[in-house]
């Protein structure tokens, strides 16, 4: 009989580390997908699933906004009819988002093993919301897939059994590339001309002197700034009454494909971001990134010197140091795995069940 595992998401990173994963078990065992809706607009979770071909979920909870609580609460109850309904095998999360942790704490409660992808990351900051989620999904877990050595270090240190380096699986997907230079003309970015950035995590967003200077900086650059706005972003943007024809530099888009944001990074000359994957994307592209936080859950990256932490009112000064040094990078590790992420995960779980 056939092997039945379900797999949990619900956030733009969850639809891309599921699409390697969906891939490689095709065939292998009858595989469900639970979306719990925590991202709805087409333009943060449809266009994913046709991009990389990802399966249609089985079931969408379709929990929407709310506080982090109300949101993590609708999905534990529609989680928890699911997996009643399932009985599988072993449950898969992915990452650190809200509907990650919502999938492991429905698993927990019924017994079903959960196999954590991504595990091991840690900032060290638990008033990091994802840090909180991080910290949870790795203790509950049967099966703990870290994507660094150094991730793998940080499960040891806390004890977590059943741990293993794997890679990471958005290198698998960025080898799935179709470049979209379409994006570039239509908005007149000519390659290495242009800064790439976002910003979404709500220590930015939702703290209106961080968020007026994030954007007053990044206009001042003497560089065309393209910014694809995150909704909260936008939301907090608007609140704020700061509009968009006072930022001359700035060219703002809705959230953008997974392809075009990859063609973006890749074509950009520097990237400015507080985006847990875009610092990653960066590095394999080996782009510089200044990442808008105060503390990553992949130092690796800041030692290498190709990540650089930065305060929002560090933002000009540090970019113009970077330009006027021509800051030459050093030789890159593989700390991510070679992009073959989902068979060594794929075999360790298959081991396990
Ligand atoms: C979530 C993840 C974060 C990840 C990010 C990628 C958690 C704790 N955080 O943050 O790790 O980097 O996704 O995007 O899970 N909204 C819409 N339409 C949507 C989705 C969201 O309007 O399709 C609005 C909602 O009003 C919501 C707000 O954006 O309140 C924030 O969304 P939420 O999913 O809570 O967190 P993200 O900031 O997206």
């Amino acid at each position: 009989m056939k092997r039945k595992i379900v797999s949990i998401v619900g956030a733009r990173p969850n639809f891309i580390k599921i699409a390697p994963i969906s891939l490689q078990l095709k065939g292998k065992c009858v595989h469900k997908i639970l979306h719990t809706g925590q991202h709805y607009d087409d333009d943060m979770s449809k266009v994913f699933f046709k991009e990389l071909r990802i399966p249609k979920p089985d079931i969408n909870l379709n929990v929407g906004s709310g506080s982090d609580s109300e949101v993590i609460a609708k999905m534990l109850i529609g989680i928890d009819r699911f997996l009643t309904q399932e009985r599988p095998d072993f449950v898969i999360v992915y990452g650190d988002t809200n509907s990650t942790l919502a999938g492991a704490l429905a698993s927990a409660k019924q017994n079903i093993p959960i196999a954590h992808i991504e595990a091991g990351a840690r900032c060290g900051n638990k008033e990091v919301p994802e840090e909180i989620n991080r910290i949870i999904v790795d203790h509950i877990s049967k099966l703990c897939l870290a994507p660094t050595k150094e991730c793998l270090q940080n499960l040891k240190s806390e004890n977590v059994s059943n741990s293993f380096f794997t890679g990471d699986l958005m290198i698998d997907a960025i080898r799935w590339l179709k470049e979209d230079p379409k994006i570039l003309s239509k908005y007149k970015l000519r390659s290495k001309e242009y800064v790439y950035a976002s910003f979404h995590r709500a220590y930015n967003t939702d703290d209106s002197k961080r968020l007026k200077t994030i954007f007053s900086a990044t206009n001042n650059l003497g560089f065309k700034v393209v910014i694809p706005m995150h909704p909260r972003t936008q939301k907090e943007f608007k609140k704020l009454g700061l509009n968009e024809v006072n930022f001359n530099n700035i060219i703002f888009l809705k959230p953008i494909s997974y392809f075009q944001s990859l063609t973006l990074i890749k074509n950009a000359k520097l990237v400015i971001s507080d985006s847990g994957g875009i610092q990653k994307e960066s590095y394999w592209f080996k782009i510089p990134c200044f990442n808008v936080r105060n503390e990553t859950e992949h130092p690796e990256l800041v030692k290498s010197g190709w990540n650089i932490l930065v305060k929002p009112e560090q933002i000009k000064s540090s970019v113009e140091e970077f330009i006027k040094k021509q800051t030459q990078y050093k030789k890159q590790i593989r700390f991510f795995g070679d992009g073959n992420a989902a068979s060594t995960i794929s075999r360790i779980l298959f081991k396990y069940i």
